[in-house]
This record gives structure tokens, sequence and C-alpha cells, in this order.
């Protein structure tokens, strides 16, 4: 495999062309970001944790009858995924309220929801990636009925899957945030990346925040936060 241009920098990932037209090599960043970028830092040995913990998660996913855009991983910061168009639509599932639900609808923090939440926002950093309703998304073409469908599925199977994995590794699965695509079959894919920036995990007995909310708000150690999630789920240090 041979890495070819840059086709797309995020903030926290760089995704090359490769050599064959059905791969993308991602590289994960050290870069840090919050509250669409006012925030940022770059911590290092960041990107090496992601990819690492990323990777774990997707393959286990796969192995639960998740299918999603990972391949392997290829060095400490580089991971081979399958070419897929990314929908603008973020998929957030919410456990126990906190974080934007509780500012935008004034609703107490640390509640378990009766069931998960699901919450569609349109992917558009110029816009803050704003929240939308489903009709929103189908209206404007961001997604089709099926594939809405299909994602709430596959959302809420993730949310159980992953939440069960945690709560064996004493963490408790708050919330995060899923990202879809379609590859050139025409198939809807889990894409994106699954890691402590996109995820809240809370230690189930000190309900120590483990994940970005520690760089969000300041609570330091934001790199112990995430060897911890690394060493939890694979039993190995870095
Ligand atoms: P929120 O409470 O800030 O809306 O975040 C909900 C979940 O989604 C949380 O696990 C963090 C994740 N998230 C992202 O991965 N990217 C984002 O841009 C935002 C706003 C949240
Ligand atoms: N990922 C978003 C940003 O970079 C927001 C967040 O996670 O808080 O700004």
């Amino acid at each position: 495999m041979e890495q070819r241009e840059l086709a797309y920098e995020g903030k926290a990932k760089k995704m090359f062309a490769t050599d064959d037209p059905a791969t993308m090599l991602v590289e994960y960043k050290n870069s840090l970001t919050a509250f669409n970028a006012q925030k940022k830092d770059s911590l290092e040995g960041k990107g090496e944790l992601n990819n690492r913990i990323s990777a774990r998660l997707f393959t286990f996913l796969a192995e639960e009858g998740i299918p999603n855009h990972f391949i392997k991983i290829l060095d400490d910061t580089h991971q081979l995924v399958r070419r897929v168009r990314i929908l603008p639509v973020e998929v957030v599932v919410r456990n126990i309220t906190t974080g934007t639900l509780c500012k935008r609808l004034g609703v107490p923090e640390g509640v378990t929801l009766e069931r998960p939440l699901v919450e569609f926002y349109l992917k558009d950093d110029e816009l803050g990636d704003p929240l939308i309703t489903e009709d929103h998304a189908t209206l404007f073409g961001w997604a089709n009925e099926e594939q809405i469908a299909k994602i709430k599925h596959i959302a809420t199977s993730v949310n159980a899957i992953l939440g069960r994995f945690f709560d064996k590794k004493g963490i408790i699965l708050v919330d995060f945030k899923l990202e879809f695509g379609i590859d050139s079959a025409g198939d809807l894919l889990l894409a994106d990346e699954i890691s402590p920036d996109t995820c809240r995990f809370w230690d189930k007995e000190t309900k120590k925040k483990l994940d970005k909310d520690r760089f969000r708000k300041d609570l330091g150690d934001v790199l112990g936060a995430y060897r911890e999630i690394w060493s939890r789920i694979s039993g190995e240090g870095i």
C-alpha cells in the first residue's frame, strides 16, 4: 500500500488517498480541540492512543456484527480504512444527561435516561454542528429515510454492545458520537473514530471523567485518562 495525496484534514485526523481507490489512510493527530475549535492544544501521544483505542473498538464491533470502515492498524498513528462518502449527519447517543443536552434544554446533569436518547447534528463547522431533526435530514437530502432508520438501529446497537463492554472494564459509557458513510457499493457503513475524543467515559466507582471533558473543562491529566481507557480495554500500557 502506497500513501498518496492528502484528501482531507480535520481537527483530529488527516485522511490520505492510497494506491487502492477503495481504501484511505488515516493519520491520528495529537491536536485536541473543543467548542468548535475555539479551544486548542496538542498532546504528544494523543494520536497514538486514539488510533489504538479506535482500532480496538472497531475490531470488537465488527466481531459483534457491526460492519465498519476499519481495515487494519498500520503503525502508532496510522490505520487503513475503507473509503466512504461521509454523510453530513453526526449521531449522538446519550445514556446519562450532561454536556450540551443540559446546556440546551436546562435538564439536570447526571440523570440516567429511561432509554438511550438518539440525536442528530448537522456536520458543519461553520454553523457549529447544529442539532437537527430527522425531518431536516431527509428534507434537505443529508440522509434518506432508509439511511436514518438504519443509522438509528446501528447507533443503538453500538450503544448496547459498547455499554456492556465498558461496564465489564469498570467504565460507564455516558454518551458518544458516531459518523456514517456510503461505500462504493452504496452500502451504509459506520466510519470516523470511536475514542475518548468522541465518547464520554466515567469510572464506575469514582465517576472520574476519562475522556475529552478533562480538556474541555480544564480538569488536568487529559493524556492520563486516555491511557487509562487504553489500558483497561487492552490490558496493555503505552
Ligand atoms: P455534547 O454533550 O457536547 O453534545 O457531546 C455529546 C457526545 O458527542 C460526547 O460524547 C462528545 C461527542 N462529540 C463529538 O465527538 N464531537 C463533537 O463535535 C461534539 C459536540 C460532541
Ligand atoms: N469536536 C468539537 C471541536 O473540535 C467539539 C467538542 O468535542 O467539544 O471543537
